[in-house]
């Protein structure tokens, strides 16, 4: 976001209530205009007054005689850049996820036409709650933005995910958040995501921890930007997005069959998929018995994907993927000159904060010949975005060469 920017941010009556003031100074300290509206029940936790004085503007809450206008709860959810709940309990989170409008910040909410995340902060067992995360993969079905909590001490004493990610964490990702413009227009973009699974027998496989999130975020951040999207993807246990093509695949080589047949037609690829390098050179037909004596198993290699598609990429743009765990700019680098590729995100995979699985990742995303771009942790949702801003900024000269991408 640059100077000067709308926020919406909507307090509900969760303990971390009390952390806003602060989290308000910061994004004020960025130039980010802030417009609070709290619950009634936020008011226990945080004072209007509070926020007012920090932020410079009016607070609204749900004092309906407080209000200078009787269409408060409608003007203030327009012209905003962004909007975020936080904390949002889930009690608000129930509410958003039904459409229930009763109080002002519930009836804003269902008004607001910008970008909306959601921070949900509560106990780990109330999160844990079927009914709680059922409602949260409503919201994120129809393109609401969660900001996952993080784990730790919370203030009931207990310990688990539940708590409020750090103040610095939620500026920052909604500093990253770019409008979302419609620049993919008229383009095809391929997405592979997850990992690929290579048989041992009929139950066991070679397989990696990747689990399909940050792939998964890109074709939802392309198709949302107006692309038409396919995604293919090895076996994942997340939702799938809506609105694109999905293709399931098991194996390196289906991939490869899956990717044959669409290349020729696509404008971009971004292989986030974690390919198996190697497959068993003979899978078993049986499923082997314990009793069995201990198998040997040969490995061969698989066909690399990414170099493949580089050799024919034509103008088409071609953004990969590198886990690292040691030299991440220079193995990366390497890597997108070996593959012919146009830009490649690094990430470092010996860090338990980050990466495979996480809601959260941090890249270094280097177009070629340029200078790499350091990102900071960000949620996966949040990358994505900056990956497709970068991956467009690396074909731009194609686009301008032939007046489309390909
Ligand atoms: C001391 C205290 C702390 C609470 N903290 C949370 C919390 O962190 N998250 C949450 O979902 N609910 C929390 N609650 C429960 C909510 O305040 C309650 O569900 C309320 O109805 C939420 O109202 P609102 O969503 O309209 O703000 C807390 C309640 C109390 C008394």
């Amino acid at each position: 976001m640059e100077k000067e920017k709308k926020m919406f941010l909507g307090v509900t009556g969760g303990i971390a209530a009390y952390k806003m003031p602060d989290f308000v100074r910061l994004l004020t300290k960025e130039g980010v205009d802030v417009h609070v509206v709290m619950t009634k029940n936020a008011e226990q936790f945080v004072t209007p007054a509070v926020l007012r004085t920090v932020s410079g503007n009016r607070v609204l809450t749900a004092d309906w005689s407080h209000q200078d206008d009787p269409f408060d709860h409608l003007n203030i959810s327009k012209e905003m850049d962004a909007a975020l709940i936080a904390p949002a309990t889930a009690n608000f989170i129930a509410k958003m996820a039904h459409g229930i409008a009763d109080d002002l910040l519930s009836t804003a909410v269902l008004a607001l036409a910008c970008p909306l995340y959601v921070a949900p902060a509560m106990n780990p067992r109330m999160l844990q709650n079927p009914a709680v995360m059922e409602n949260l993969r409503i919201l994120e079905s129809r393109g609401i933005r969660i900001i996952p909590p993080e784990s730790g001490a919370m203030a009931c004493g207990e310990e688990g995910e539940g708590r409020l990610p750090a103040l610095e964490q939620l500026r920052d990702i909604l500093l990253a958040t770019r409008a979302r413009k419609q620049d993919f227009i008229g383009k095809r973009v391929i997405v592979t995501a997850g990992p690929t699974e290579e048989p041992i027998d009929p139950v066991r496989c070679l397989t990696n921890r990747s689990s399909g999130k940050m792939g998964t975020a890109i074709a939802r951040a392309a198709a949302t930007r107006g692309a038409q999207v396919t995604l293919i993807h090895g076996p994942v246990a997340i939702p799938l997005p809506a609105g694109m093509e999905t293709v399931a695949v098991r194996t390196a080589r289906e991939m490869l069959d899956a990717l044959e047949s669409r290349f020729e037609a696509c404008d971009m690829l971004v292989m986030a998929a974690a390919v198996s390098d190697y497959r068993v050179a003979s899978p078993i037909a049986k499923k082997m018995k314990k009793t069995d004596a201990p198998p040997t198993l040969a490995l061969v290699q698989n066909p690399d994907l990414l170099e493949m598609f580089g050799k024919k990429k034509g103008r088409r743009v071609l953004v990969g993927f590198a886990a690292e765990t040691e030299d991440m700019a220079h193995n990366a680098r390497e890597k997108m000159r070996r593959k012919n590729l146009d830009l490649i995100c690094a990430n470092d995979v010996s860090r338990s904060d980050i990466g495979f699985g996480g809601a959260y990742n941090e890249l270094v995303i280097i177009p070629r010949g340029q200078e790499p771009l350091h990102t900071g942790r960000l949620t996966k949702e949040a990358l994505a975005d900056i990956v497709l801003d970068e991956a467009l900024k690396a074909g731009a000269a194609a686009f301008a060469a032939s007046g489309g991408m390909k």
